[in-house]
């Protein structure tokens, strides 16, 4: 997609489609007003016969507006003027692209991006507009023998802002988002990827890929490698499996030598099915997703490298299958981590904690300024929070600030949660040092919990992305998310 920044008048814009947002009630304002009045109130013509009412993502389009230069003009409910907040904006956004894959234009020019959003800049709305835009025509058809036939896609988008004084800061939002939707689809991408083609061998050999453009230094631990660093744990859910483990490791340097990096570590169970413990056969595809921790760093660590951020970041993935197999863990097994603690395996589904846990040890070595992980770990996390905001734990309230301001920032939000002593109650086990679940109460703390006894090193946060990692039913599909959060996170470090 060709993206461009752009100031002037809606009516004179020679493009395939102009579009623009009308709110709710009888006055049109801004460039729906100057359409409106280039072609003699047409617009308030169609719209007094009732057919768009401004209701939030409703659209309309329309042909050969008189006095309008462009071929066709798409209107864009955008609900009550009072209300417009970011998320209408993003409805708004993403109706205006679904309508416009509908037409046969490969070119748009998007007035959008002028409306008022609360308390949201220039190149907060720029950015959010590529990344809907991206987001909204995205495909994943290379596993269907005859991709389905499509309308002239949308080529080439013209982001409108209202004073040419504001054209330089949206070109270099332009470029910020671009390489962030760029992380978003990559991490998508390997989160559709179904079970048999994204292997712990596959997401190894495409971190290599990625380090070979992107000029990243990637080394992958295979077994005997895992086996000597006493990865424990990580190796007992591997053992179950056909599929040899894979420990990715990626390294991105764009500051000093010397100065300590951020590690990023995501979990890459690139098939849960839950071992001996195993799951309910309903919706078990769905855990193909269940590496999109790990899609979210590979992601990541691409928007960072392709923005050029003056930081130095580490991104880890430990990457398995969890499978029954006749060599797989039992629930009972004591296993030992590469921290020297012993867990007691009291169900072998809770294997996300299983591989993280050892990888929250490894990065010790790079001495971190901060850690973050991020899992697709517990279903309750999906009963708490849904599928809008991402849990957080952090054992470091400045980090987790940090994290809820950057999450605030790129609209890809998360919500903090309790990691208090008090919780860690729940992890006792009579025959090792702890167990790897606690009682059904609480599941997502318990696991943090959990995870929290092996990151005591360093400020570490960690993200349980199981509510929004993917969407699930008619639009089933891995959604990209956090690689916006985690990208702006790095930004802004970076500009600390
Ligand atoms: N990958 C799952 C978590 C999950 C489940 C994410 C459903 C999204 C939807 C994880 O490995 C898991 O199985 N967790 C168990 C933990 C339990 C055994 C303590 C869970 O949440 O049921
Ligand atoms: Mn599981
Ligand atoms: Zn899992």
């Amino acid at each position: 997609m060709e993206f461009s920044i752009k100031s002037g008048s809606p009516e004179k814009q020679r493009s395939g489609c102009v579009v623009v947002g009308v709110f709710d009630g009888r006055k049109l304002s801004g460039p729906a007003q100057a359409i409106d009045s280039a072609s003699k109130q047409y617009v308030n013509e169609v719209l007094r016969k009732g057919d768009l009412e401004g209701a939030l993502g409703k659209t309309l389009l329309l042909h050969n507006v008189p006095q309008v230069a462009a071929d066709r003009v798409l209107l864009v409910g955008c609900g009550k003027e009072r209300e417009f907040n970011e998320a209408a904006y993003r409805k708004a956004l993403s109706a205006a692209v679904a309508a416009l894959k509908n037409t046969g234009t490969s070119e748009a020019t998007i007035f959008l991006t002028e409306l008022p959003v609360k308390k949201r800049e220039v190149p907060w709305r720029i950015e959010q507009a590529v990344l809907a835009i991206m987001e909204g025509t995205y495909r994943f058809d290379r596993l269907k023998s005859k991709p389905p036939e499509q309308k002239r896609s949308l080529k080439k988008v013209v982001l409108h802002v209202e004073s040419r004084t504001e054209i330089a800061e949206g070109e270099a939002a332009v470029q910020r988002a671009a390489a962030i939707a760029e992380g978003v689809a990559f991490a998508r991408d390997l989160g559709n990827l179904p079970g048999n083609y994204c292997t712990p061998a596959y997401l190894a050999e495409q971190a290599v890929a990625l380090g070979k453009s992107n000029g990243l230094k990637v080394q992958v631990l295979e077994q005997k490698d895992i086996q000597a660093l006493n990865m424990g744990a990580f190796l007992a859910v591997a053992q179950g499996s056909r599929q040899p483990p894979k420990f990715i490791v990626m390294e991105y340097h764009g500051a000093g030598r010397d100065e300590p990096p951020v590690a990023l570590v995501g979990k890459g169970i690139t098939f849960d099915t839950g071992g001996i413990s195993i799951k309910p056969s309903a919706e078990m595809d769905e855990m193909k997703f269940d590496m999109c921790g790990a899609a979210s760093v590979l992601g990541t660590m691409r928007a960072l490298s392709l923005m050029k951020l003056p930081i130095n970041v580490v991104g880890v993935v430990p990457a398995t299958e969890n499978m029954p197999g006749g060599n797989a863990i039992k629930p009972g097994d004591i296993v030992t981590t590469m921290s020297g603690q012993t867990v007691e395996i009291l169900n072998t589904d809770a294997e996300g904690r299983l591989i993280l846990c050892d990888a929250l040890t490894y990065v010790e070595r790079y001495n971190p300024v901060a850690v973050i992980d991020v899992a697709t770990l517990t279903g309750a996390m999906v009963i708490a929070l849904g599928h809008v905001a991402t849990g957080m734990f952090a054992n470091n309230d400045a980090l987790a600030r940090e994290v809820v301001q950057a999450g605030e920032a790129s609209w890809d939000r998360v919500w903090h949660l309790p990691l208090w002593d008090d919780y860690q109650e729940m992890l006792k086990s009579n025959f090792a040092d702890f167990p790897n679940i606690g009682t059904r109460a609480g599941g997502s703390i318990t696991a943090a919990c959990f995870l929290s006894r092996f990151a005591k090193a360093y400020p570490w946060a960690h993200l349980d992305i199981a509510g929004t990692a993917w969407k699930s039913g008619a639009e089933k599909g891995a959604t990209g998310r956090p690689v916006a959060l985690l990208s702006q996170f790095l930004a802004r470090r970076a500009a600390a």
